[in-house]
């Protein structure tokens, strides 16, 4: 097996529900408001997908699907696909394999990866991994969570911030000095209690008792996750320019995870980046976990030149936290 053959991002696809949730209509449904919402988030609307047996496992189809359509690639060539979720339509079996089917790529192998808002930046870095070994020429690396599926939208903490997405890309080979350069990845379980969903899994198998205490659904403890991912988002971001001798000049465009704008302006401060390169549209979507960096992607592929230098970051439950340097390749 070869070794070293560089990843590059050939395509960029997303899916985002229809239905438009905005501050205002929560306002009626939890003791919140508009202004609070933006000032402490960033955050004016998100999607929510309201039809009934649709879920992660069908957004990440959908975006799976443009991807396919914009390279009218037949989905037979895909090799593997991994759908980064932390709202998986069931616990097993996977979601990568329900949309695997979804889409008829029945050559690839699928798998879900768990690592919640830096979802996205472990499943490239497995993916990019794939490619670089000669194991697979065409690898789907898909982000997507039904948070709504998981949100108690009587809790005013947690139910403003989270939005439901899908949103990936296609890896393949490069041959250039384009593609993904680098990675750093990071966790640690000292914030397991900090943000979770404690009801469910083998520990609290799900139960009357569990789904009368609300554990099926999002815990977080807002200060002391804001606190360590300010710090974890920015220090990686920092650290992956280091490790690549990027200056601040260097660094086209940050793509970083949008949990809070506050989080996004204190990393780019620490890069010492202007604000016209960080992409931002958690006023749009919210926290879509696996689905942010991508949309991203997805959101200013218009504007992004071949070599551009890209820093993505990311920090979320476990806690994960990771950085990646692209040099873009479309
Ligand atoms: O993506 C994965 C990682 N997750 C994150 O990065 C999220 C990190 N955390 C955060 O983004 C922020 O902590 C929150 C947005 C969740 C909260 O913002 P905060 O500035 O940390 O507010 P806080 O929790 O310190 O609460 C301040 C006040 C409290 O009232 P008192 O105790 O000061 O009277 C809250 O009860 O704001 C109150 N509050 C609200 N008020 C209106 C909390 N939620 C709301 C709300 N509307 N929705």
């Amino acid at each position: 097996m070869s070794v070293n053959i560089k990843a590059k991002i050939s395509a960029v696809g997303h899916y985002l529900p229809e239905y438009v949730l905005t501050n205002k209509e929560l306002e009626a449904m939890v003791d919140t408001d508009d202004e609070w919402i933006r000032t402490r988030t960033g955050i004016s609307e998100r999607r929510i997908l309201k039809d009934p047996g649709k879920a992660s496992a069908y957004m990440a189809a959908e975006a799976a699907r443009e991807i396919l359509n914009e390279l009218d690639l037949d989905p037979k060539e895909i090799d593997a696909i991994i759908v980064a979720t932390v709202t998986p339509d069931y616990l097993f079996p996977a979601t990568a394999c329900l949309t695997q089917t979804m889409i008829g790529a029945t050559n690839a192998f699928s798998f879900d990866l768990s690592a919640a808002c830096s979802g996205f930046i472990y499943a490239l870095s497995t993916g990019s991994a794939m490619i670089s070994t000669g194991q697979c020429k065409k690898v789907l690396v898909i982000g997507s969570d039904k948070m709504s599926s998981i949100v108690d939208f009587t809790d005013r903490s947690t139910c403003i911030l989270f939005g439901d997405a899908a949103s990936g890309v296609l890896l393949e080979p490069s041959d250039d000095e384009t593609g993904i350069i680098d990675h750093i990845l990071h966790s640690s379980g000292e914030g397991a209690e900090a943000l979770i969903q404690k009801g469910g899994g083998s520990i609290n198998p799900a139960s009357h008792e569990t789904v009368d205490k609300k554990m099926h659904y999002i815990y977080q403890e807002g200060r002391p996750v804001f606190k360590r991912a300010t710090e974890g988002m920015a220090d990686v971001a920092v650290e992956i320019m280091k490790k690549n001798k990027l200056s601040a000049d260097d660094v086209d465009w940050l793509v970083p995870h949008q949990a809070n704008l506050r989080i996004i302006d204190a990393t780019a401060r620490r890069m010492d980046i202007t604000t016209e390169k960080v992409m931002i549209n958690i006023d749009k979507y919210g926290n879509t976990t696996a689905a942010t960096i991508p949309l991203c992607l997805y959101d200013w592929r218009g504007r992004l030149n071949k070599g551009d230098n890209l820093v993505l970051s990311a920090f979320g439950g476990g806690y994960t936290w990771g950085a990646t340097y692209v040099k873009w390749s479309l």
